[in-house]
């Protein structure tokens, strides 16, 4: 019998992470032979766990938090997506034996928004707060899509003004603090805060959204976030949260790996189901 190949997911914390359960279902679904786990890495040994891992044959780690600026610097080959977004979520072997990092997180959430639920971001007006890791990882692929503008906003007014400097070649970004919302309205509204993970949410007015607006939450729960209740209370067309992106870069992840697109929508729904 052959050894299945390994993968795994790097995080703290992990306990929590559904990316095992994932890509097992897209390994039954495409008859693929692996393992996937979810570890628990200490703060401090991302790198010298990751070389232990890919040391003892392992092929593909996904990286998330608070790894991923540590994972980008462990790579020795980028994709371009994730020299822009400075964050790298997946790591494999090339065909030359180098370890590539690479970020798959700003397409899963295109793909859920654009594939997935049927949301256009071409020609829309979005907004997206928070200004962090998560918001610069994503932008790219949000261009791409040819907004007609995209504004960040941040809570520190001066991280949101160097994101959209940092990304003013590839569209109209502008950047600022809450207040830049004025009583301007979006079609679409990202949250990209961590404000949710303590039950917070970051200070948006209701009057920007108006009855075509959809609402993302990157984030995900088993119950609705803060973010998905404030939408649907002031009566957004769309609302999600970010399970369906989870599912989608997971899929990304798995297609550079084994070269095979798994099907995603059976995967979202079965983990909806619960
Ligand atoms: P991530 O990689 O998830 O983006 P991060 O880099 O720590 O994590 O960024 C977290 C983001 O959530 C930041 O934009 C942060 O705002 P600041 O830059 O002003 O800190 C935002 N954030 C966290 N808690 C928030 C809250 N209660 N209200 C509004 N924004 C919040």
């Amino acid at each position: 019998m052959t050894k299945k190949d390994r993968y795994a997911v790097f995080g703290n914390p992990i306990k929590h992470s559904k990316s095992p359960q994932i890509h097992h279902a897209f390994a039954e679904q495409t008859q693929q032979s692996l393992r996937y786990r979810a570890v628990l890495v200490k703060k401090g040994k991302f790198a010298e766990s990751a070389k232990a891992f890919f040391a003892e044959g392992g092929k593909g780690l996904n990286v998330t938090v608070p790894f991923k600026a540590q994972a980008y610097e462990f790579a020795q080959v980028l994709s371009d997506r994730a020299r822009r977004a400075g964050a790298v979520n997946t790591l494999g072997i090339d065909k030359d034996g180098r370890i590539f990092g690479d970020n798959t997180d700003g397409i899963g959430l295109v793909r859920d928004m654009v594939v997935n639920l049927g949301w256009r971001i071409g020609d829309t007006k979005v907004l997206i707060a928070g200004a962090g890791g998560a918001a610069r990882g994503v932008l790219e692929p949000i261009l791409k899509e040819r907004p007609r503008s995209v504004t960040i906003v941040n809570r520190t007014a001066s991280k949101a003004k160097q994101l959209a400097k940092d990304f003013a070649d590839l569209g109209n970004v502008k950047g600022g603090a809450y207040k830049l919302i004025g009583d301007r309205q979006f079609d679409l509204v990202i949250n990209a805060t961590s404000a949710g993970l303590e039950g917070g949410m970051p200070e948006l007015p209701a009057s920007l959204l108006n009855e075509k607006s959809c609402c993302y939450d990157m984030v995900y729960g088993d119950e609705p976030t803060v973010f998905s209740r404030w939408a649907a209370q002031n009566a957004a067309w769309a609302v999600s949260d970010g399970l369906g992106m989870l599912v989608e870069q997971a899929a990304e992840s798995f297609y550079l790996w084994r070269k095979v697109r798994p099907e995603t929508q059976p995967v979202i729904r079965a983990l909806r189901e619960g």
